[in-house]
């Protein structure tokens, strides 16, 4: 077989796999076993999808690359073929997946496995009991959320396991799920269980797999079991959950998977920004650089830092204030009261180290575009957003309200929000403060200053504006309910603008 291109997974992340390309088709590794994943052979559009990868890779065509690269007019091309090459990387890739072991058809399967995921830890336990159904005689199908079919001939039994992601919404391999379920047809004799993942840190725990349970019983379907929940990943919860299935069924399942711990990386403190000191709303901004000559891992502002505390085994997640391209990583974290890793954060000196991983977190971003993006936040919340705004290079209107306690000893990234506001990449910026000791200056949470500015807000939102909200979850809850209140005269409210992916949440 002539490998015409390999990628290797990406560092430190041992669920990636090595993408193989030949002349026939496009493949994937497992990088743990070598074993192959998939492999799918190219239809003859493949020769036009190779045309393609030589055109992006300039491979063996240098003049016409030479000639390409002189022309503006390959732009829309090349941004269209390249949509193009990503979509069909993927889509093999996801029909694929789980080919090694779908040893049967569609339309001969007697269950069905549908795996909604993002960070593909779900797979793993999905294998695990498809491998399961498989030994005791079971036509196992498995494929992702996105691909359910209107129709299984001969599925009995429909088995849904899948995570949570944004705030208690689809992972990327569920998004159309609920779309696709309208047109679903189940047989009379069909029965589900859907199996939840998620983490309590996050509000809606396992909320999408609620949703899911619903969706289907709304439908008609009847349930084999009701809906499981699995907190972070727990090897025993997921056996528990087996053992009722089984008793349910009659099928014996002895279910064994854990997951691999995830790998970390090395950082070191290199400054840090301490406010709030004299009161227990210690609040501090941390940089990090990466130890020696190794690099920092990939992240966007955004994104999540996973670090798990000294004297305990749960890792917390804190909102990343830089993209790795700022050279730095950058959190901004509230000390809790006897808070075990916030204490640990908190005691750091300069020079010490740590060691965490990333979560990425793509669907807590600013749109693309110049519409106005609204971005709103109370005390460490405004880690992120700061770093929305370091990025706002080409100075699309970006307006802040971000509420604390006290201006004097809280106001995090004064500085740079000032030379944010100089320079632009910063439209607007309100402040409150709920402690002010200054007589000029009333006592106020950031709702109430939406409130105050609401016919400019509600102008904004009707131009397409987009809101982003970080932070605690009274806050959300209280920033929530002051847009409804300013999108009443619209007659729509932040449900829709959800919908719309126009209002963004990271709340904890
Ligand atoms: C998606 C996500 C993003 C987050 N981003 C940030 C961030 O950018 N900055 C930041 O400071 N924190 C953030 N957090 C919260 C953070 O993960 C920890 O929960 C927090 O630092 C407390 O952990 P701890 O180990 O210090 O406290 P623990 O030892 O876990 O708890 C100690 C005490 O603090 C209380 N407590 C724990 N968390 C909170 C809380 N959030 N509010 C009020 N009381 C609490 C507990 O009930 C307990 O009494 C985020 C959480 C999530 C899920
Ligand atoms: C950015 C982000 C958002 C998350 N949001 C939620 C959530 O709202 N509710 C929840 O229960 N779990 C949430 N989780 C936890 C994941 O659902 C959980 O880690 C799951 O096991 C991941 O499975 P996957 O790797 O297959 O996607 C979130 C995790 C991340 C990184």
């Amino acid at each position: 077989m002539n490998c015409e291109s390999l990628t290797f997974p990406a560092p430190n992340d041992r669920q990636d796999v090595y993408s193989v390309t030949t002349r026939s088709g496009v493949g994937f590794v497992d990088q743990s076993t070598g074993q192959w994943l998939s492999f799918a052979v190219l239809p003859e559009s493949g020769v036009l999808q190779q045309l393609v990868t030589k055109l992006h890779t300039g491979e063996g065509l240098w003049l016409l690359g030479l000639i390409l690269g002189a022309s503006a007019l390959t732009v829309p091309v090349l941004s269209y073929t390249g949509a193009q090459s990503w979509w069909i990387r993927r889509r093999s890739a996801i029909t694929q997946i789980n080919s090694q072991i779908n040893t049967v058809d569609i339309e001969q399967a007697d269950t069905i496995i549908l795996v909604g995921s993002e960070g593909n830890t779900t797979w793993g336990f999905a294998r695990d009991l498809q491998a399961n159904l498989c030994k005791v005689g079971c036509k196992v199908y498995c494929a992702e959320m996105n691909q359910l079919a209107d129709y299984y001939p001969r599925a009995k039994r429909l088995f849904i396991l899948t995570s949570t992601y944004g705030n208690g919404d689809a992972p990327s391999s569920a998004h159309n799920f609920l779309t696709k379920l309208a047109s679903f047809r189940p047989d009379q004799t069909l029965q589900f269980a859907v199996l939840g993942f998620g983490d309590q840190q996050f509000p809606q725990f396992c909320q999408y797999a609620l949703d899911v349970d619903a969706a289907l019983q709304n439908k008609g379907i009847a349930r084999i079991h009701s809906v499981g929940l699995i907190n972070r990943g727990s090897s025993a919860q997921f056996r528990e959950w087996g053992n009722d299935i089984a008793e349910v069924t009659g099928i014996p399942l002895a279910l064994t998977h854990n997951p691999l711990p995830t790998p970390t990386a090395k950082l070191t403190l290199i400054d840090r920004e301490d406010y709030g000191l004299e009161g227990l709303a210690a609040t501090s901004i941390f940089r990090f650089s990466a130890v020696g000559t190794d690099s920092l891992p990939f992240f966007e502002a955004g994104d999540l830092l996973g670090i798990v505390p000294p004297n305990d085994d749960v890792a917390r997640f804190y909102s990343l204030a830089s993209s790795t391209t700022d050279g730095v990583l950058e959190i901004c974290v509230r000390k809790q009261p006897y808070g075990l890793c916030s204490g640990y954060l908190h005691a750091l000196k300069l020079g010490d180290g740590i060691e965490g991983f990333i979560r990425q977190n793509p669907e807590f971003r600013p749109a693309v575009g110049g519409n106005p993006v609204i971005l709103i936040g109370a005390g460490a919340g405004i880690g992120p957003l700061a770093g929305f705004i370091r990025k706002n290079t080409q100075r699309n209107p970006m307006f802040l309200y971000w509420g604390g306690r006290n201006e004097e000893a809280d106001f995090l990234y004064q500085p740079d929000l000032g030379r944010y506001l100089n320079d632009h990449r910063l439209t607007g910026l309100q402040t409150a403060f709920s402690q002010t000791k200054s007589q000029a200056a009333e006592k106020a949470y950031v709702q109430d200053k939406l409130l105050e500015d609401q016919t400019a807000v509600r102008q904004m939102l009707e131009q397409g504006a987009q809101i982003l909200v970080c932070g605690g979850r009274g806050m959300a809850a209280g920033v929530a309910q002051a847009i409804n209140d300013i999108l009443k005269p619209l007659q729509i409210n932040v449900d829709a603008l959800k919908a719309q992916g126009r209002y963004l949440e990271d709340v904890y």
